[in-house]
C-alpha cells in the first residue's frame, strides 16, 4: 500500500528541555495511506492535534521523523513541496476565512502559490462546484451558517489541489446538520476526487465511515484497525475502549443490548442501516 505519510518513533515534547516540558507524542510508528479515510480518535489531550501537525510541518518532531512522499519534514527546504501535498482544516471556521467574499476567500491559496489567473479561476470554480456551494460564491462569509463556512474553508484547501486533506475535529463548533454537511462533503471528496483524508473527531459516528481509525491515549497509539474491527462485541473490548473514554457508535450499542436479552444480531454492527436491516430480518 502506498504511504503519503509516515512517521517513524516520532516523539514531541512542547518546551522540549525546559522545566515546563510537556510530553505530547511517544514513540509513534504510524502511516497514511494513499486513498484512505483514516480516523484519529481519542480523548482530549491524548496527542491528535499535535501528531497532525506533524504531517505538514507545523510541528516537527523531537525526536524520530516524519515523511511525507518521501520527503523528511524536518528539512525547511521540503515544506512548500509537502504543504501543497497536504492541506489542513482546523475547528474553528471563523480563525481560516480571510477574504471578504466567498470565492475571494478560496482563491487565497492558489494565488499564494502564484498561479496564472486562468488557472486560479478553473479552481475556484472547480472547488465550488465539488463542494456544492456555488450559490454562495459571492456571498460574505460572515453571514453564512458555522457549516457553511467550514464548507468553504474546506475548498480552499481542495483549491490547493492537493492529495491529502487533514481535517482537525472540523465538525466541532457546528450544530446537528453542519456536522452532516460537512461530513458529507469531506466523504465526497475522498470517494470522487480520490483525496487521501485523515478526521481527527470525538464522533464516533463520523468514525464509522472512514475506511481505518487509530485510537490514541496519552501521546501513543493504542488501537489501529478498521471501525467494525475495533468495534467488535466483546466485555473486553468495550472494557478497553471505555478506559480510553470511549463509546460504541449507537447502533452497535444497540445491537450488543439486544444480544445481552438473547437476540442474535451479527456482533460488527456499526451502521444504523445494518442494525435496522438485521432487526427486519428477525421479525420477517
Ligand atoms: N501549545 C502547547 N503548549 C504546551 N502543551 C501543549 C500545547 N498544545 C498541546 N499541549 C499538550 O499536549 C498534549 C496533547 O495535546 P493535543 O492538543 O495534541 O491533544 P488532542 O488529542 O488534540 O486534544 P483535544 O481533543 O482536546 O483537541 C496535552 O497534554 C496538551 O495539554
Ligand atoms: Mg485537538
Amino acid at each position: 500500500m502506498e504511504k503519503i505519510i509516515e512517521t517513524s518513533a516520532l516523539t514531541y515534547a512542547y518546551r522540549a528541555g525546559s522545566s515546563k516540558e510537556v510530553r505530547a507524542l511517544q514513540n509513534i510508528n504510524m502511516a497514511v495511506h494513499k486513498g484512505e479515510i483514516l480516523a484519529i480518535t481519542g480523548q482530549n489531550g491524548s496527542g491528535k492535534s499535535t501528531l497532525a501537525r506533524h504531517f505538514n510541518g507545523l510541528l516537527t518532531p523531537t525526536s524520530g521523523r516524519v515523511l511525507v512522499n518521501g520527503l523528511s519534514t524536518d528539512d525547511r527546504n521540503n515544506i512548500g513541496e509537502i504543504r501543497k501535498k497536504v492541506g489542513m482544516v482546523f475547528q474553528n471556521p471563523d480563525n481560516q476565512l480571510v477574504s471578504s467574499i466567498v470565492e475571494e476567500d478560496i482563491a487565497f491559496g492558489p494565488e499564494n502559490l502564484g498561479l496564472p489567473q486562468s488557472e486560479i479561476i478553473e479552481r475556484v470554480d472547480w472547488a465550488l462546484h465539488i463542494l456544492n456551494l456555488e450559490e454562495l460564491r459571492k456571498e460574505t462569509p460572515h453571514n453564512l451558517s458555522a457549516g457553511q463556512k467550514q464548507q468553504v474553508a474546506i475548498a480552499g484547501v481542495l483549491a490547493m489541489k492537493p492529495e491529502c486533506i487533514i481535517l482537525d475535529e472540523p465538525t466541532a463548533h457546528l450544530d446537528p446538520r453542519g456536522r452532516r454537511e460537512v461530513l458529507e462533503s469531506s466523504l465526497r471528496l475522498n470517494r470522487e476526487e480520490g483525496i487521501t483524508l485523515v478526521l481527527l473527531t470525538h464522533f464516533m459516528n463520523e468514525v464509522i465511515h472512514c475506511s481505518r481509525m487509530l485510537i490514541m491515549d496519552s501521546g501513543t497509539v493504542k488501537v489501529e484497525g478498521s471501525p467494525r474491527e475495533v468495534f467488535l462485541q466483546g466485555d473486553e473490548q468495550i472494557e478497553k475502549l471505555k478506559q480510553m473514554g470511549l463509546d460504541y457508535p449507537v447502533a452497535s450499542r444497540l445491537a450488543a443490548g439486544l444480544n445481552r436479552e438473547g437476540f442474535n444480531l451479527p456482533s460488527d454492527i456499526i451502521h444504523h442501516e445494518e442494525f435496522i436491516a438485521s432487526l427486519c430480518q428477525l421479525t420477517s
